[in-house]
């Protein structure tokens, strides 16, 4: 008999069926048992009466063994019909019994939403701490707000396309992860911190409209919204303004909330669309570049977005006593040309504005884009001011002004967070909640021991050797 997934059996009273899953608890009433049973779709009440040829190893039945039972579906005496669950008024009456394996006590208890857990012993059993229902539920749902982008985008004439993770370099304003290449010994590359100049060049490329569930790297402490790896939503459009962006993105953002979480509540302004705001408004009014504008903060089911636009091209760095690209250097500054920018950077680099976004739920910073700079010599003059010499800018951007030659199109993006996303429509407190496998405050994997050691044979064929080891790396030596 084939194997049937619990919410199937719904409507299959008196029928014969085979279900295989967990026991996810267990009760003793006189001389019968009960074991409830769960598989991915739900859980359901099976039920072992003396009669059952495999009564005496259904006693032996302890949490989380996995099993196989053949039985029949019937209805619950009256008196038993749990209202609360979808299969309440259905049991299954056990003809037979197949342990697949055993379990051993867990370290952790499953019928609590576990955030009385210590984190680090949910992330050590993370395969555990995962079969919690809140936890499985949000990585189902979070595939279900990809899956509801991805189809969005494609009926939109967007082209999905995957670009590399061994790269070089772009500067999104944290640390690259490097990787040595062992064929050129003594070179790296480096994990994306996003797809920025791969889905530029595939403007020059002609795509057009592009978009990718990117996964990004960045050396950088991670936080309760900030992992080392994350995912964006990465678009690029060419032939267009702010504007045609920012309303993709607010489309697609209250489609997918009315579809997938209808009991939320969008905050809109009297238009009835996302409010915009720019940068120096919203500083003035709430002091940060993020506000959280719901009207009752401690009700989760309000979703407030807000466009902070108009931002300055330029914030000074006083770590490295300098200034530095608010966004990264491809971001279009709102000027003539590279005379006139010049002349506005030499009087005051901060009175330069850009075409430059960022997207704002409930205080959290959501996605961030730009138009950006598709005239070259406006781009070198940025990367001049920005502190590179024209060697620097041919060696880390060459590949860039080469290919602005061959007729580039006017282009810009953005690109949204998805774990932050995710959080907030989960009503999490954490992007680690929505995040299979992510790691520590302090970036380690503590299920699979990561970082650590390499065999020497490894170190040696990419000609590496460790000078010292420093046992821990000082938070604020950014
Ligand atoms: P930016 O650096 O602003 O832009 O990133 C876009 C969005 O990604 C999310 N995000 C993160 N989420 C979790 N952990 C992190 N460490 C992390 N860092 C960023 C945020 C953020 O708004 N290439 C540009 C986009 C563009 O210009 O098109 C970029 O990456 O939600």
């Amino acid at each position: 008999m084939m194997r049937i997934l619990i919410k199937n059996i719904l409507n299959k009273t008196g029928e014969e069926v085979s279900l295989k899953g967990w026991v996810n608890g267990r009760r003793d009433h006189g001389k019968i048992i009960f074991i409830d049973l769960r598989d991915l779709s739900g859980v359901i009440q099976l039920v072992f009466t003396p009669a059952c040829k495999d009564y005496s190893l259904a006693e032996k039945l302890r949490l989380e063994w996995v099993i196989g039972v053949k039985g029949k579906v019937i209805l619950r005496p009256q008196s038993m019909i749990n209202e609360n669950i979808d299969t309440g008024k259905i049991e299954v009456s056990v003809e037979e019994l197949e342990v697949i394996t055993e379990a051993q006590t867990l370290p952790f208890v499953l019928d609590t939403d576990g955030r009385e857990i210590g984190e680090d012993l949910r992330l050590k059993y993370r395969y555990l701490d995962l079969r919690r229902k809140r936890m499985s539920d949000n990585l189902r749902n979070r595939c279900q707000i990809i899956k509801y982008m991805r189809d969005f985008l494609t009926e939109r004439g967007f082209t999905e396309i995957e670009t590399p993770m061994l790269t070089k370099s772009t500067p999104e304003g944290a640390r690259d992860y490097l990787v040595p290449s062992r064929i050129h010994c003594g070179k790296f590359y480096s994990l994306p911190q996003s797809p920025q100049q791969y889905k530029q060049l595939l403007m020059v490329a002609g795509l057009e409209r592009y978009f990718q569930i990117a996964r990004c790297l960045r050396d950088e402490d991670p936080r309760g919204d900030r992992q080392p790896e994350f995912t964006q939503l990465d678009i690029e459009m060419s032939f267009v303004e702010e504007n045609d962006i920012l309303d993709l993105v607010e489309e697609l953002h209250i489609a997918l909330v009315k579809k997938l979480y209808p009991g939320k509540e969008i905050k809109l302004d009297e238009n009835n669309r996302i409010p915009r705001m720019s940068y120096q408004e919203v500083m003035k009014k709430y002091n940060t570049d993020k506000p959280d504008i719901r009207k009752n903060k401690n009700n989760s089911d309000e979703l407030a977005f807000l466009y902070v636009v108009d931002f300055p091209m330029f914030e000074w760095k006083e770590g490295d006593k300098r200034w530095g690209a608010n966004h990264h250097p491809f971001t279009q500054p709102k000027v003539k040309d590279e005379h006139d920018f010049k002349r506005l950077f030499e009087e005051n680099p901060s009175q330069i504005l850009a075409k430059q976004y960022d997207f704002v739920l409930n205080g959290y910073e959501i996605g961030g884009g730009s138009i950006r700079t598709h005239n070259p010599y406006l781009l070198k003059s940025i990367f001049e001011v920005l502190g590179n010499n024209p060697a620097d800018i041919e060696s880390k951007f060459g590949h860039m002004f080469e290919a602005f030659k061959y007729g580039v199109p006017p282009h810009g993006g953005i690109a949204c967070g998805i774990d932050r996303i995710a959080m907030i429509l989960q009503n999490e407190p954490s992007i680690r909640e929505v995040i299979a496998f992510p790691k520590t405050g302090d970036g380690r994997d503590l299920m699979m021991d990561s970082p650590s050691d390499v065999d020497e044979k490894q170190l040696k064929e990419l000609g590496i050797s460790i000078v010292k080891k420093i046992k821990t790396i000082n938070k604020n030596n950014k």
